[in-house]
Parts: structure tokens; C-alpha cells; sequence
């Protein structure tokens, strides 16, 4: 019997459900696209160790639409690229965004808080295959933060009860290249 309550607790620790979170309620995708450096992130297997990490939205003819334009670096310093599109799917909930990239499932683009001028909390919680997959980034319009809009920015998270122990810093600054391949540098 003992045996069973613990493994059940263990069980029922791997299988958490994500936890409920708030996004922004006024957005306005308007002010939103443009271009976002990743400061900090949530490390996935989707996206390991790659740095000077960009993602550029722009708005598209369908209202509540955005291209997504995401570049970043690798290890071995191979630039890479992916293009997705973006959607408002929930006209009461206006920052709960829906980001689809070819081949990979939909997945959730919180938007939690954002001044559009300075830094954006996004936090992504999706169960696939019975996984739970928790993503969160810190982004900045300028390619560094200071230590206390980090801070203050990490707090979005902080406040769901998201473990902030889980995001990591990749290198971000003049010598990235976001555009083109050619000039990748090695980190
Ligand atoms: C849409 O957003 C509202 C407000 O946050 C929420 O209560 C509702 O569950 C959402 N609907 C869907 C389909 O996610």
C-alpha cells in the first residue's frame, strides 16, 4: 500500500498538468511585431544550446496573423532558420497565441506580459504524446537587458509559479549574425 501511494505521487509529479497562467489583456499584435533577441529561455530538446537567437514577427494580410522568422546559431557555429506562422485563435484572450512551424505540432505562445518597447514574457505549455513540454523565454527588443528589467521581466514568471531555475542565458550581442550565413561566427 505504502509503495503505491508513492508511486502514484511519482506518477502524479511526471505527469503535472501546466499550470493555469494569465496573459497580457489588452495586447495589441500591432505593436508587438518586429523584431525580439532572446535573453533568456527554457532549454527544450527542440532548441539546445543555440545562441544569438532572433525571432522576427511581421504582420500578415489576415488580421490576427503574423510570419515568424526565428534565426540562431549553433555550437559548431552553423547558422539556422525557421519560418512559421502565428495566430490569434481566442478574441477573449488576445496574447494567447497559437505558433505553427512545418512538421511540429501546434503550440501555445503566451504572451504573460510586454511593454512592446523593451521585453515580452512568453510562456508555452503543451502536453504531446503525453509529455508535458514547458517553454519560456525572456525577449528584448535591444540585444541585452539590464540585470533589473531581467528581474523584473523573470517576476511574470516567478508569479505562475513557473521554476525560473529552469532558464538559461545564451550568448547575444554586435557580433551575431541574424541574417545571413555567410558571416556565422563560432561561440
Ligand atoms: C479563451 O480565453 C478565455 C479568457 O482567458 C478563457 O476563459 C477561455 O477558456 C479561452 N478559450 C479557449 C478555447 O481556450
Amino acid at each position: 500500500m505504502f509503495r503505491f501511494i508513492i508511486l502514484s505521487v511519482l506518477i502524479a509529479s511526471a505527469v503535472a498538468v501546466c499550470p493555469d497562467v494569465t496573459t497580457k489583456p489588452d495586447f495589441d499584435l500591432g505593436q508587438y511585431v518586429g523584431d525580439w533577441y532572446e535573453i533568456q529561455r527554457i532549454d527544450t530538446v527542440f532548441q539546445s544550446d543555440s545562441f544569438c537567437v532572433r525571432a522576427r514577427y511581421e504582420a500578415l494580410n489576415e488580421p490576427g496573423t503574423f510570419s515568424i522568422f526565428n534565426s540562431a546559431t549553433k555550437p559548431d557555429g552553423e547558422f539556422i532558420t525557421i519560418t512559421g506562422t502565428g495566430y490569434q485563435t481566442n478574441t477573449s484572450a488576445p496574447a494567447s497565441l497559437t505558433i505553427q512551424f512545418p512538421g511540429q505540432p501546434m503550440g501555445s505562445y503566451l504572451v504573460l506580459d510586454t511593454d512592446y518597447t523593451t521585453y515580452t514574457t512568453v510562456y508555452s505549455c503543451d502536453v504531446i504524446l503525453g509529455i508535458t513540454v514547458e517553454q519560456g523565454w525572456l525577449l528584448s527588443r535591444t540585444k541585452t537587458l539590464s540585470e533589473d528589467v531581467i528581474k523584473m521581466a523573470m517576476e511574470n514568471f516567478v508569479k505562475f509559479g513557473v521554476d525560473t531555475n529552469q532558464f538559461n542565458q545564451y550568448y547575444q550581442g554586435d557580433d551575431c549574425n541574424y541574417d545571413f550565413p555567410e558571416a556565422s561566427i563560432k561561440k
